[in-house]
């Protein structure tokens, strides 16, 4: 479905590149979490993908075309929630399809339908001030799905967010990733929610070179059992763990 060749991307006045030679192909379906040191340029990678930045050379095609605007088929979902603060969470989730240029009935319904499907079928007149941080997320994903995109991209979505309410939303979008057939691209910091979410992690390191990529078998839905007793959790867990550490120790060297 989505093919990333080559992909560079060295900001203006940078002394050298950002993103240097990344490659990706996702199948459609696909849950890809991508996992590196800070700075590796998975943001950087994210944002060419979703049409929010001009890479420096390469190609990313959608179902075999080259594709560098932002499109209804693509959605992104940030780590600040990035809500308009007069706006109800309701009127976020429908801010999407207005800009589509939908009737503002049906709007509003196909947003409640999205607000109950994040639980929050009963804070729709809210503002994003009278909403806890887990709450405006998941407005925020709900504005995201709202669009009924064919890939979602996430940017440590759940990274500002308390242990609990983080292993809650992470169950929350397995059970609508499944439920939908949903493509995503997921980044994140944190090994333990890349192995819950994943169908395949990838490992970055320096310049957004792939290191190494995992299948994740464990059985879904993995809310229903302790899938952190298993022993390809454990294995899982080690191989990422010993990458990313070399990848730091790396980059604290050359600093
Ligand atoms: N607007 C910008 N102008 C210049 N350099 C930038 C800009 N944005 C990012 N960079 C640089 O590009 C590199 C990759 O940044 P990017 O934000 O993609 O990393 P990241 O992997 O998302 O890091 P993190 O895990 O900390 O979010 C970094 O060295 C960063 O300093
Ligand atoms: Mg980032």
């Amino acid at each position: 479905m989505l093919e990333i060749q080559h992909l560079q991307k060295t900001y203006s006045g940078a002394e050298g590149p950002a993103l240097a030679d990344f490659d990706l192909t996702i199948a459609d379906g696909e849950f890809v979490t991508l996992i590196g040191p800070s700075g590796c340029g998975k943001t950087t990678a994210l944002r060419i993908v979703a049409g929010l930045l001009e890479p420096s050379g390469g190609d990313v095609r959608f179902n075999g075309v080259s594709a560098f605007a932002p499109s209804r088929e693509k959605a992104m979902v940030f780590q600040q929630f990035n809500l308009f603060p007069w706006r109800t969470a309701l009127a976020n989730v429908a801010y999407g399809l207005e800009m589509q240029g939908m009737g503002k009935k049906e709007r509003m319904a196909i947003a409640a339908e999205y607000l109950d499907l994040v639980g929050l079928g009963d804070r729709a007149n809210h503002y994003p001030s009278q909403l806890s941080g887990g709450q405006n997320q998941r407005v925020g994903l709900a504005r995201a799905l709202a669009i009924q995109p064919k890939l979602m991209l996430m940017d440590e979505p759940f990274g500002a967010l308390d242990a609990l309410t983080r292993e809650h939303l992470q169950a929350l979008l397995q059970k609508i990733c499944t439920e939908r057939h949903l493509t995503v691209i997921f980044v994140t910091h944190s090994i333990d929610e890349a192995i819950f979410l994943s169908d395949r992690m990838v490992v970055m390191g320096e310049l957004g070179r792939v290191i190494e990529e995992h299948i994740v078998h464990l059985e879904r839905p993995r809310s229903n059992y302790d899938w952190r007793s298993t022993p390809e959790y454990k294995e899982l867990r080690a191989a990422t763990w010993s990458v990313l550490q070399t990848e730091i120790e790396r980059d604290e060297a050359s600093v």
